[in-house]
């Protein structure tokens, strides 16, 4: 049979059996953050293109390049985020959640979309999870963002990640830095690719981390805004690496991240890995002080980061993690006759509503076909119901691994029997 189409390029599915996976590391981030004091936040999936081209850079790749924009039919344009901070953003200005009292502190879980060259690690519909917290300047939550994304990696198991750290400053360092990348780069204008050399007068930083090979090259040899912090930026950074090691935090100092959106300011980090190919950034985040001024509001330094999903479960596939599936059957009820499907259907509303995954047979199937699917979806117990189960109202639950066999009444005790013969698997049950 032809498909009249296929999913897009650059997206994936994740099918009913791998989901678990995702609700797996999931709520691992829930707890986490909310361990922090950070509370979810959603927002629509499309804003005003405005708001990304001012939030994110108008010299951005994405913003230049990426956005997922077009005119709806009431001839507005309108952008798929390309990230989760941008409307968070707007959200918390057009809600003034400043005024509730600060710290805001937000987490998200969010699909994005760039119109990047898809390859493994690169998606054009991917999913973060993310937190940002508005209202800040204090070095204390920049370490302590930083504690959230690491206590989730730790959590889930991930090794060999480093943790890489810069500080490209606020608007006044970075002016003398921009005007010595101006020089450096003015000298090789006719080895820089078109794009750089669209970008050199206006930002030159983005220069730092263009993907052409020869541009990467001269990028090496170019000032380090390490050596341009203004004093407040510098003592800022040091206080930040201060309450890192004494979380004993280990990271690296990497003057050349500059991360690729427009909004940083002083602390920016990553969290990299050499497991998954060349999209090994896991995790990127940093302190954005002017964007909620750029958005229209009051001056409210902020800061946060956003991990890929599929990348954490790229790594977590290449370092052999095994992700516990809870979504195994506890019971399958074959049944034999309509009273005995009437039954069946009565004891596994008592059985679900103890919380225990249970089936029966709904496709109609012979009794033999229904006890090679009850071996096939992995039930840890079956239970067959005929005519002489129901005269007797009694049955026997079997166990599919031991082959242990117990019988239970049919009558309301039977969930609550059947829970503590699962959990004790056997040993504390003797009818
Ligand atoms: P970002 O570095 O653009 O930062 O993205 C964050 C993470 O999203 C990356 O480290 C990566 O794991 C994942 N990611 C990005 N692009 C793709 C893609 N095409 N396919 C698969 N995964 C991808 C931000 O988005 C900022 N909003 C983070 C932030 C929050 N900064 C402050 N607050």
């Amino acid at each position: 049979m032809a498909l009249i189409t296929k999913k897009i390029k650059g997206t994936e599915d994740v099918l009913p059996k791998q989901s678990y996976r995702w609700q797996f590391i999931e709520n691992i981030m829930r707890e986490e953050s909310r361990a922090y004091g950070f509370k979810e936040i959603r927002t629509p999936v499309f804003e005003h293109t405005e708001l990304f081209a001012r939030g994110v850079g108008q010299t951005t790749d994405v913003v230049q390049k990426e956005m997922y924009t077009f005119d709806t039919k009431g001839g507005e344009s309108v952008t798929l985020r390309p990230e989760g901070t941008a409307g968070a953003a707007r959200a918390v200005l057009e809600h003034s959640l400043e005024n509730e009292g600060l710290p805001i502190k937000a987490s998200y879980f969010v699909s994005c979309y760039r119109y990047e060259k898809p390859q493994a690690g690169r998606l054009r519909e991917f999913h973060q999870f993310g937190i940002e917290e508005y209202g800040t300047q204090s070095p204390i939550a920049d370490a302590e963002m930083i504690c959230v994304a690491q206590s989730v990696l730790d959590r889930l198991g991930l090794t060999d990640i480093r943790l890489e750290l810069n500080s490209i400053g606020c608007p006044e360092c970075r002016a003398k830095y921009n005007q010595a990348l101006r020089d450096y780069f003015g000298e090789y204008k006719d080895q820089l690719c078109s794009t750089c050399l669209s970008r050199l007068e206006k930002n030159p930083m983005r220069l730092l981390d263009c993907k052409s090979p020869e541009d990467h090259k001269l990028a090496e040899g170019a000032p380090k805004i390490t050596d341009y912090l203004c004093e407040e930026c510098e003592n800022h950074f040091k206080e930040v690496q201060r309450y890192l090691d004494s979380a004993g935090v280990k990271y690296v100092i990497n003057p050349t991240i500059v991360r690729g959106l427009d909004y940083y300011t002083k602390t920016v980090f990553e969290f990299v890995t050499d497991c998954i190919g060349a999209q090994g950034t896991v995790c990127g985040g940093g302190r954005y002080d002017g964007l909620i001024e750029e958005l229209g509001g009051k001056h409210l330094p902020s800061l946060g980061f956003a991990m890929g999903l599929e990348r954490i479960l790229m790594v977590m596939d290449a370092q052999g993690i095994e992700i516990p599936c809870p979504d195994i059957c506890a019971l399958y009820i074959a049944t034999m006759g309509d009273d005995a499907k009437v039954k069946a259907f009565n004891l596994l509303k008592q059985v679900r509503e103890c919380g225990i995954i249970a089936e029966t047979d709904v496709v109609g199937r012979g009794l033999r076909a229904q006890m090679k699917y009850a071996d096939k979806i992995g039930a840890k117990y079956s239970m067959v119901l005929g005519d002489n189960e129901i005269a007797e109202n009694k049955a026997k639950v079997k166990n599919m691994e031991s082959g242990e066999q117990t019988e239970l009444m049919l009558d309301d005790t039977f969930a609550e029997k059947f829970s503590v013969l699962n959990l004790t698997d056997n040993k504390a049950f003797g009818i």
